[in-house]
């Protein structure tokens, strides 16, 4: 078996397809549209027959027949069980033959570094804004954006991660008038409370700017400096985005995620102009009451509601940077693809920006990237409403971590009270952090959630501790036994799986790429987990049921393999939702 084998759902649709074109009432355009079936009809559906029949107006039954035919007097799908079902649907099934075979030839072997090659894919993530502590609202970038980067590395893709940090804007003029003010040294501030006492002199700053003239044209007076790049307004300004970025590093070493780039908003301060004036002299910009604006009049919406670019008051905003930004990606990256990873709210931003580059790049003839925007909902509390603390202020992402790992810490402590102090704390860290992020990861990206300590940290159910505890399970099993789990094993004799468990544990593999393809096609990490999640279930059904230990040879040797195969899927799919994984719990 070859390696184009491992992925069968597309290996399958391939072998339908060139089937397909050796009949007549079939032409080019038609999709086998391949999926991975409900498991009581077979394991791989053909759906495609329907679609096709419909547009073409013949029979679906007929054209599943035909296909049906030829597809069973194929040299290639003789390992195949297939039989036509419904209104022209094939169901596939794999044989345990087949199933021995493919499992001996890719366990440990699941590698898609092809899938993606030559593809150079920006992913701008986490970009929270600077002067600002994180809370509970700059989790989800972080993760799904991690996650899907790990994906999209995983599959071959050259991946540049990309910060792009909110460090530049018209909240600097306000939070300097204030430090002034206030005559706060912001160059011998305790990095511990510097992002606090930010927040609170900006609080403050706005607060002055309201209630008296003077302090707001101070303010404004103070963004004009920074932005002419006067010397003692930029050193503040510079002192307060180092300060809020060792904060930040300080949570992206706890979570595990790294950047190749952090090209805040600041960089892209002298590009910006230049932006405005090529798109207003390609008229795809126009004036309108002193600003400057794109409409997308073949939009419904956008038609009337504009891209802002420049404000009347002529300073560029949010989306002049953006564009900016994709530009500089574009020529400097060589980006064939962007993805943005920002809450729900971002939405029209994101679809006007993307509809102007098109237009800007098509004129000046240069490759479109494609835009894409990885946008999520909201965390909600327990209660289904926004996640505050009691006294209503949002939740320091800081202290959500540290709440995580301590309460883990209190569960471990009390399952495993005779490990040493260190391995509980080690175990408490990998089980907090995994509780969180898998717990934002198994939703569905598009959907609220609501945030529940005792859910993500449950044992059973779709959560971290589950899939981690059922990891520890099988290398405690190989422990046992004395031999390592990545060890390739001299397979024959290996029997042919015959038990019920042993044969769904083994079709449950087989689909591992049709799954990472899913979550790349649709950028929704949850199908990964739900995943996961079923494989742990089926091979606790397994273990359960068969026997492994005083096993024949050859008995002892299949169920070994799937062992060593489920525990590489499970620890290759924790890793790819950056989660890390332990050997003992
Ligand atoms: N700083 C923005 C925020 O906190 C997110 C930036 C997302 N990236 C971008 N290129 N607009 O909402």
């Amino acid at each position: 078996m070859n390696s184009d084998w491992l992925d069968l759902k597309s290996k399958l649709n391939a072998i339908f397809y060139a089937l397909s074109q050796n009949i007549n009432v079939f032409d080019t355009s038609f999709d086998p549209e391949i999926r991975v079936a409900d498991p009581r009809f077979g394991d791989f559906q053909v759906n495609g027959v329907l679609d096709f029949s419909k547009k073409n107006k013949k029979n679906p039954r007929e054209l599943g027949q035909k296909l049906l035919d030829v597809a069973k007097a194929s040299e290639e799908l003789s390992p195949f069980g297939m039989e036509l079902s419904g209104p022209g649907f094939i169901n596939i099934r794999l044989a345990p033959d087949f199933l021995r075979k493919w499992a001996i030839q890719f366990c440990g072997r699941c590698d898609f570094s092809q899938w993606l090659r030559g593809k150079t894919i920006v992913i701008d993530y986490s970009s929270p804004n600077t002067a600002k502590q994180m809370h509970v609202g700059h989790l989800r970038s972080m993760i799904i954006g991690e996650s899907i980067q790990r994906m999209l590395r995983f599959c071959g893709a050259n991946v540049i991660r990309d910060n792009h940090l909110g460090d530049w804007g018209t909240q600097f003029g306000i939070l300097i008038m204030a430090i002034k003010h206030e005559k706060i040294d912001v160059f011998a501030m305790d990095p511990e409370t510097a992002l606090d006492e930010f927040e609170r002199l900006y609080k403050e700053g706005v607060t002055l700017a309201k209630e008296d003239e003077n302090y707001l044209n101070a303010a404004r007076k103070e963004l004009v400096l920074l932005q002419r790049g006067d010397g003692e307004n930029f050193k503040i300004w510079e002192a307060i985005g180092t300060a809020s970025y060792r904060t930040f590093e300080e949570i992206y070493r706890q979570m595990d995620v790294t950047f190749d780039h952090v090209l805040g908003e600041s960089f892209y301060r002298d590009r910006v102009d230049s932006v405005c004036e090529e798109l207003e002299a390609l008229k795809i910009a126009e004036k309108d009451r002193g600003a400057l604006v794109v409409f997308h009049r073949d939009h419904g919406r956008f038609r009337e509601q504009p891209f802002l670019i420049r404000k009347s008051d002529g300073a560029s905003n949010y989306g002049t940077t953006d564009l900016a930004t994709v530009r500089y990606r574009e020529e400097n990256f060589h980006a064939n693809e962007v993805i943005y990873v920002t809450d729900g709210r971002q939405r029209d931003h994101f679809q006007q920006l993307f509809l102007t580059v098109e237009r800007w790049f098509v004129a000046k003839n240069i490759p479109v990237p494609k835009l894409k925007h990885v946008w999520f909902g909201t965390v909600l509390g327990e209660d289904g409403r926004a996640i505050k603390t009691r006294s209503g202020k949002s939740i320091k992402l800081k202290q959500l971590i540290e709440e995580g790992v301590s309460r883990a810490l209190a569960i471990v402590v009390e399952k495993n009270p005779n490990l040493s102090e260190w391995e509980q704390k080690k175990i408490a860290r990998v089980v907090g952090i995994g509780a969180i992020k898998y717990a934002d990861l198994s939703q569905n990206r598009t959907n609220d959630y609501a945030f529940s300590w005792d859910r993500m940290l449950s044992f059973d159910g779709n959560t971290a501790p589950y899939l981690l505890y059922a990891i520890a399970r099988i290398h405690a099993l190989f422990r046992k036994l004395e031999i390592s789990p990545n060890r390739e094993y001299h397979l024959k004799p290996m029997a042919e799986f015959s038990t019920p468990e042993e044969l769904s544990l083994a079709r449950k593999l087989v689909n591992f790429p049709a799954v990472i393809g899913q979550v790349l096609d649709d950028l929704r990490p949850h199908y990964l987990c739900t995943y996961l999640f079923e494989l742990a279930s089926e091979f606790s059904s397994f273990y359960n049921a068969n026997r492994i230990l005083g096993e024949a040879e050859d008995i002892l040797k299949k169920r070994l393999l799937l062992c060593q195969f489920t525990l590489h899927v499970l620890e290759t799919g924790l890793h790819l939702l950056g989660i890390e994984t332990l050997e003992k719990m």
